[in-house]
């Protein structure tokens, strides 16, 4: 075993993995850049207090962060998540509303690493802050559900709830409290402390000692304040518009504490109940006056790259994408003439690769055969006093001659002069 190691729960994307990761990231970027969001660049690092006004009462915040004091005093943490950071920088920047950004890249969270949850993982997501518009929630939503098709999932399910308005939100926990101190003795002693944290949380309990307790608690519908449930019913009808299919699921009250109205999650379900959220969200308005800004509404949501991977594994979809070079350099002289033409080819738009330390011609072929590429481009001395290069096809069953006909398959002699326009040819 090596002396070091990743730390638990951190991974290394190696290639070709990494390839899938980058196109992930930019399928995600062509689906909301179509819409009209703009990319916002963030630090991993914000003061502590930042990530504490998402809430005390929920483990990301009270359990989970990475924190420090760095050498200047401060208190800082590495980020468990970005909607606080994109709140921040509004507040600091004070952009036009409503700004509609999105943002990718690592979040730490101190969990127990398993399959599909980790110390450090990814997440796309987009915020919208300054607009409170129930077709805002559905073109958001929309978005996510858009993203999943180009991806070329199937096996996701959309779950919708609203906790209601703030005052609505507060009356509810407070029936819910009344509701399982009264029947305290049924409930889990897990759950038990939850209630004193976090009544709403106590809803999320996979226990079987919980679930009838659970199933007969209130239902936040009997809160709704007449805006809230106007509110909801006009997501859900742009939702049905749409053609997006969803269930609502009053029991969906998600991790974080700022949430207000609608919240969402999309379910993969290929995956364990334990780690099947594949992406969630929701509206915070009030998240950015709780970080010294104006009242300001905000909604968006946030998509675990790590786990939507996962998914696709699971249905066979969004495979790592081909990273194998065009042309493989074979330079039995020395090597110099691999760097010319492989200088030459890559100037021109053609991948190229070659072999170093001037191997045998047999281990250079191994190489240009390992490499994937379509031709090896042989030079030795022969060549090379004659101004010549040998082209040979290494997968494609049609080849070009050099006067653009085409070829038997087999390897052809090009002029030096012709060969850069030659291959470039070849391969379009
Ligand atoms: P979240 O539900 O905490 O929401 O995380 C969103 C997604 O990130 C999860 O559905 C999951 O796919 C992924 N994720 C979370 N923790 C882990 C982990 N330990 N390992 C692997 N993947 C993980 C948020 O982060 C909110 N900021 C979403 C949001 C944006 N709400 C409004 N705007």
């Amino acid at each position: 075993m090596p002396e070091f190691q990743t730390s638990p729960g951190m991974r290394d994307i190696l290639p070709p993995e990494s390839a899938r990761w980058r196109r992930f990231v930019d399928v995600f970027a062509q689906v909301v850049e179509g819409a009209g969001y703009g990319q916002v660049i963030s630090p991993l690092l914000e003061d502590l207090g930042v990530f504490q006004r998402i809430g005390d009462a929920t483990d990301v915040v009270t359990k989970e962060m990475y924190d420090f004091v760095d050498k200047g005093g401060r208190h800082i943490a590495l980020r468990p998540e970005l909607t606080a950071s994109v709140c921040r920088a509004f507040v600091q920047h004070r952009p036009a509303t409503p700004w509609k950004v999105w943002y990718t890249g690592s979040q730490f969270r101190y969990e127990k690493p398993q399959r599909g949850r980790y110390r450090q993982f990814d997440q796309v997501g987009i915020e919208v802050l300054g607009a409170d518009d129930p077709n805002l929630d559905v073109e958001i939503i929309a978005l996510g559900w858009e993203f999943y098709r180009a991806l070329g999932l199937q096996k996701v399910r959309l779950l919708l709830n609203s906790l209601g308005e703030p005052a609505d939100r507060a009356a509810y926990v407070d029936a819910l409290k009344a509701y399982f101190e009264a029947n305290l003795d049924a409930l889990s002693d897990e759950s038990k402390i939850t209630l004193q944290k976090n009544p709403l949380r106590v809803l999320d309990s996979k226990r079987p000692q919980d679930a009838a307790l659970v199933a007969g608690a209130p239902k936040i519908a009997q809160f709704y304040s007449e805006g809230a449930a106007a509110h909801f019913a006009a997501v859900q009808a742009g939702l049905t518009s749409l053609g997006i299919p969803f269930t609502v699921d009053t029991k969906l009250v998600r991790g974080l504490d700022y949430y207000r109205h609608t919240t969402f999650e999309y379910q993969g379900l290929t995956l364990d109940s334990a780690q099947n959220a594949l992406g969630g969200g929701g509206r915070y308005d009030g998240l950015v006056e709780s970080l010294g800004g104006p009242a300001t509404a905000g909604i968006g949501f946030a998509l675990g790259l790590d786990r939507t991977l996962l998914a696709c594994d699971d249905e066979g979809v969004f495979a790592p994408p081909a990273t194998d070079v065009s042309v493989f350099v074979v330079d039995t002289t020395g090597g110099a003439e691999a760097l010319a033409i492989t200088t030459a080819l890559r100037a021109v738009g053609v991948s190229a690769d070659r072999a170093y330390e001037n191997r045998s011609m047999k281990s250079q072929m191994k190489a240009a055969d390992r490499s994937g590429a379509a031709y090896a481009v042989i030079i030795g001395s022969n060549e090379v006093e004659a101004g010549v290069a040998v082209v040979r096809p290494l997968r494609a069953e049609r080849t070009v001659n050099p006067d653009g006909t085409d070829g038997d398959g087999t390897q052809s002699t090009v002029p030096r002069s012709d060969l850069i326009d030659h291959l470039k040819k070849a391969i379009s």
